[in-house]
């Protein structure tokens, strides 16, 4: 089979890291007999330096002709001068939703080799970690109306609009019900309606979705709640649904238990099977183009993207296999490495990895 494939490399590290990631796809597609093709294009700093703008419609229409896209992070201190609503950050804002981008998986798993690099104690991982935050990615707080205004005594005020409607919060209630089916069957809907009405209906409307999934078991947990039992008890958690915001804040808490961000994925899902992947770390350029960066997150992102878009289970579990073994073979990147281990470079690490699967 054939595939289309846009990337965007963005910035930073992320040219590098979606190199690593486009070579082990190459060794999936010698493997298997698929061929994927790419086609590159600019978004976010990248993007204003060549044309003037974080996400040229070019780009959009790119990603929209294509079968699924692979992105690798944007921004970076060079473009900090640059107005809010054209900073590179705009760019996957845009993205998601010009793409209708609503569904994002956020996994955050700890791998076995590398149990020790959880700040957490071990007893409360005993056995390992795998949570899968679905957060909404198209509505909510991000993309209501953002307004600063300046009244007649000089007054500046702000204030973002936080709006959901019930068909949104449906969707990603389904969502997550399906992805809790193939996993423990446990859905923890997240939100604030001990002080939102938008969390009230966002509560209301999860619970009665939740009647068509008998074997799901669902419960609500206001956010300060959850973002304490995180790390109290993460255990608990099978797969959390919750809004945009929420999602941001406790995707990134929730990797951090992980102790390797450079090692979790994300899918972002729109209604069938079309998707944007990308690492969940950012673009880190206080070490672009030194070797350095962890290919692993990326890497795992196109496996995301065999399994949800291209429905490649086998060529999925091959890519996650290898990483395991690159892991098992005492290898790591910097990131992750403790004493005694091969620290591999960016090249290395896609290199090995792409070797293990042919
Ligand atoms: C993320 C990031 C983005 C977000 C930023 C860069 C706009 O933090 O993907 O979590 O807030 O969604
Ligand atoms: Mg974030």
């Amino acid at each position: 089979m054939n595939y289309n494939i846009a990337v965007v490399p963005g910035d930073g590290i992320g040219p590098e890291v979606v190199g690593e990631a486009i070579r082990v796809l190459n060794a999936v597609g010698k493997k298997y007999g698929h061929t994927f093709n790419y086609n590159t294009v600019l978004a976010g700093g990248a993007a204003i330096d060549e044309y003037g703008e974080c996400l040229p419609a070019s780009t959009v229409q790119a990603c929209k002709e294509s079968d699924a896209v692979l992105l690798g992070a944007v921004g970076g201190p060079k473009w900090d001068h640059v107005p809010g609503d054209q900073r590179p950050e705009r760019a996957l804002l845009g993205l998601r939703k010009a793409l209708g981008l609503y569904a994002n998986l956020r996994p955050a798993m700890i791998f076995e080799e590398l149990a020790d690099a959880s700040p957490l104690k071990p007893s409360i991982l005993d056995g390992g970690l795998d949570i899968l935050i679905v957060r909404e990615l198209t509505g909510g707080i991000y993309f209501g109306d953002h307004v600063t205004e300046t009244d007649d005594n000089g007054t500046v005020t702000a204030y973002d609009i936080e709006r959901y409607s019930d068909y949104e919060i449906q969707r990603i209630a389904r969502t997550a019900f399906e992805m809790a089916s193939k996993r423990q069957g446990r859905v923890t809907s997240v939100d604030k309606a001990n002080v939102l009405d938008s969390s009230r209906l966002w509560r209301k409307t999860v619970a009665d979705m939740s009647s068509e999934y008998d074997n799901i078991t669902l419960d609500n947990m206001y956010v300060d709640n959850a973002s304490m039992q995180l790390i109290r008890d993460p255990k608990h958690f099978d797969v959390i649904v919750t809004s945009n915001m929420f999602g941001d804040i406790l995707s990134d808490e929730a990797s951090q238990i992980t102790g390797s961000i450079g090692m979790l994925p994300s899918a972002s899902l729109a209604d069938g099977n079309f998707g944007m992947y990308e690492p969940v770390h950012g673009s880190a350029p206080d070490i672009a183009g030194t070797n350095q960066a962890n290919p692993i997150a990326t890497i795992l992102s196109v496996a995301m993207m065999l399994r949800y878009t291209f429905n490649l289970g086998t060529e999925a579990d091959a890519i996650e296999n290898a990483v395991k073994q690159f892991l098992r073979d005492g290898y790591r990147t910097g990131d992750i490495a403790t004493s005694g281990e091969a620290v591999c470079g960016t090249v290395e690490t896609g290199e090995k990895i792409a070797s293990y699967i042919a």
